[in-house]
């Protein structure tokens, strides 16, 4: 059997971790091992590299991915996936390991409903898979938020401000809410959790009157503009406010231990997959356990009433 592996979408740490273990977990099998580069881009137009074991060497602590990405809004024609077929078959490959996010698991879909096998490992910051528990990448840019809000958080209680710290993840709330609790916010505004501008403002007013030398609203991109309302806020509440946008930071860096053991584990397990002739499907944690379910699979996250626990945390300890 010929495997190759792709990386789509936006990059998240760990996408090498996981590259890395579909390569060697291929070859320890003593199946071919194949990448196309610049995600299904690079497939369209052709560019696949057998791997051999020493192509993997040195990545596994690296940001981004080696194999390149992209965004391919085309890739949803008929033809041009066929396209991406016949550049497959034409080296000869059974099977196709997609390693992304949602577009990149739409992607997966539709080749195999084209009869193409493919198999997804979900890798994205925003934590936004439907049925798992978590994807590669999320505690790392998590670890990153944290440590940036920290920083803000020493200079907001310096100068007695007010600080509000956009988050990515495009339409899920994990990075916010997680890094939120982590960081003792006051507000954690997401998508799942939207609230109104002036209770916050009023909240913040008592804060203030009642001494509170700082206050941290963390808020997931898309929802508001932050720079908007920090004036706002630093009109009618009393707190001086001040808006960081954390962007693209949040996708770079080394992968932690974390993302680094679920990319080996779900890597090695997407390989068993395709050794058994298992298609068609994503690879997913729950509570830790490794398994697949359908690519059109959406059942409620294992962690979703979890999430709800989380969110009922923030007003009684902030
Ligand atoms: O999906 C990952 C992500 O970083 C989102 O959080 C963000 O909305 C988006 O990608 C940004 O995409 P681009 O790299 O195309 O600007």
């Amino acid at each position: 059997m010929k495997i190759a592996v792709l990386t789509s979408g936006g990059d998240a740490p760990g996408m090498n971790a996981a590259v890395r273990a579909v390569v060697r977990s291929a070859l320890y099998e003593k199946m071919g091992a194949f990448a196309v580069y610049d995600g299904y881009k690079g497939l369209c137009e052709n560019i696949i590299k057998p791997m051999k074991h020493s192509d993997v060497s040195s990545i596994l602590d690296k940001g981004g991915t080696i194999l390149g990405t992209s965004r391919m809004p085309d890739f949803n024609l008929k033809k041009v996936k066929q396209r991406a077929i016949d550049n497959l078959r034409s080296h000869g490959i059974d099977v196709l390991i997609t390693i992304g996010g949602d577009g990149t698991f739409m992607g997966a879909k539709g080749l195999h409903d084209m009869g193409f096998p493919t198999i997804g490992i979900p890798a994205s910051i925003d934590n936004d898979i439907d049925g798992t528990d978590f994807s590669i990448g999320f505690h790392t840019a998590l670890k990153t938020v944290v440590e940036n809000i920290d920083k803000i958080k020493d200079t907001s209680s310096s100068h007695q401000r007010a600080s509000i710290v956009e988050t990515m993840g495009r339409k899920k709330g994990d990075l916010a809410l997680y890094a939120g609790l982590s960081t003792g916010a006051e507000f954690i505004i997401t998508p799942e959790n939207i609230i109104d501008k002036n209770l916050i403002i009023e909240t913040l007013k008592k804060k203030k009157e009642e001494g509170r030398r700082n206050a941290i609203i963390v808020v997931t991109e898309n929802i508001l503009n932050v720079h908007e309302f920090a004036n706002e806020i630093t009109e009618k509440s009393g707190f001086t406010c001040r808006a960081t946008v954390l962007g693209y930071v949040q996708r770079g860096g080394s992968p932690t231990p974390e993302d680094r053991i679920l990319a080996a584990r779900m890597g090695e397990y997407a390989v068993k997959l395709a050794a058994n002739k298992t298609f068609g499907v994503k690879v997913l944690v729950n509570h830790d356990e490794i398994s697949a379910k359908p690519f059109g699979h959406t059942s409620k996250r294992d962690n979703f009433d979890n999430l709800k626990e989380l969110f009922d945390l923030v007003p009684k300890i902030s």
